[in-house]
């Protein structure tokens, strides 16, 4: 069961959040209750992380089951001594270059850990965020903050108060809003409790940067389906999270021949009187505004993989909330935030990638 509540939607300022209104969160997390943050990838709902019964809320409020581990979120390096067992010693290398930032490292995990944390995993994943929001509302609560994407269960994650808001209201007690999220995609997981440094999740922090500090940085191959063993080494990668609730055809190729069969599949769809929806890039919006019945979003440079990030998730959202029945995607470059991006879509298109 689910606390019905009024929501409350708290500007905050992103740069030089205002002690009052932390003060007020921080005492909502101490009650034991959830409050929204922005962090610099994507909007997280906290609890404290040392208190077992807040962090069911989190689980509740989400629709996520327990199975599915959360991230603990610290303001200091010391955090990290009461949350581990053991460190690594690249640990140091990467928090110098990484921390705060949008890279979460999986370690051991140590005693004092609640155990619905982890979901009774011996290991747990630990990350310093890179936004004052979230670094000032952990050193006013005093404890780390475990904290999921601020989405219902399998929905595409938030990067604004108002996406939170859309799918939290009346689950939460409040929201601080402030403003988009600067990365806007999550984390990249750095699995460091195994001898080979495994990124399970690409994200924020790209593998080309963390193999210049770790050249033996590896990654679990996106296109092969995980073992079960990997399986449970990387819960919450399953191919159907971060689905859209619209279907989404996702095509690769040359720019031009995935203008070309985009503008194809729009043509026989729009005959069908089907509405639907365009994530395209700057260069292709020319080709696609004479077909003014199709709702277009561009994301942005594919030279500027950032850019592309920064846009996804809202314009994902934007075509759902437009009630388009599919929506027709093109592909990125892979390098830099490349890669995430092309996860978050292949996830979005259940795993299928139309070759063009
Ligand atoms: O950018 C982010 O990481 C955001 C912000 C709020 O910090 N958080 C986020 O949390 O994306 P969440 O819960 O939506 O995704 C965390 C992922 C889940 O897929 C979970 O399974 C995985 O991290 N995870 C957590 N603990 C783990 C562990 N011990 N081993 C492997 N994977 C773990
Ligand atoms: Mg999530």
């Amino acid at each position: 069961m689910v606390k019905q509540r009024i929501t409350d939607v708290v500007q905050i300022d992103p740069v030089a959040p205002m002690g009052e209104v932390i003060e007020r969160a921080a005492h909502l997390l101490r009650q034991g209750e959830l409050v929204v943050f922005p962090t610099e990838t994507v909007y997280g709902l906290g609890a404290d992380a040392l208190q077992p019964a807040a962090l069911e809320g989190i689980f509740a409020a989400k629709g996520r089951p327990l199975s599915d581990p959360l991230i603990i979120h610290i303001a200091e390096l010391a955090a990290l001594d009461a949350l581990t067992s053991s460190l690594p010693v690249a640990i140091w290398r990467l928090t110098q270059v990484f921390w705060p930032g949008p890279l979460t490292l999986i370690l051991p995990r140590g005693p004092q850990v609640p155990r619905i944390v982890t979901a009774g995993m011996e290991t747990v994943a630990v990350r310093m965020p890179g936004h004052p929001v979230a670094l000032a509302l952990i050193r006013a609560l005093g404890s780390p903050i475990a904290a999921p994407s601020a989405n219902r269960f399998m929905h595409i994650s938030p990067t604004t108060a108002a996406h939170a808001l859309a799918d939290l209201d009346g689950r939460v007690p409040l929201i601080l809003d402030g403003g988009p999220c600067k990365v806007g995609v999550e984390s990249t997981i750095l699995d460091l409790s195994i001898e080979i440094p495994t990124i399970l999740r690409p994200g924020g922090v790209s593998i080309e940067a963390l193999r210049a500090v770790l050249p033996e940085v590896h990654i679990l191959d996106q296109h092969k389906p995980l073992s079960e063993t990997q399986a449970q080494k990387a819960p919450g990668q399953l191919t159907i999270h971060y689905a859209p609730t619209v279907p989404l055809l996702l095509f690769d190729g040359s720019a031009e021949a995935m203008r070309a069969a985009m503008l194809k599949e729009l043509a026989a769809r729009t005959a069908r009187g089907e509405r639907v929806g365009l994530l395209v890039a700057d260069a292709d919006l020319p080709a696609f505004q004479q077909q003014s019945s199709a709702l277009i979003y561009s994301l942005g440079d594919p030279a500027q993989p950032a850019q592309i990030a920064a846009s996804l998730f809202a314009s994902l959202r934007a075509l759902e909330e437009a009630h388009v029945q599919v929506i027709l995607c093109r592909t990125f470059p892979l390098h830099d935030l490349g890669l995430a991006i092309r996860d978050r879509l292949g996830r979005a298109a259940g795993g299928e990638i139309i070759s063009v």
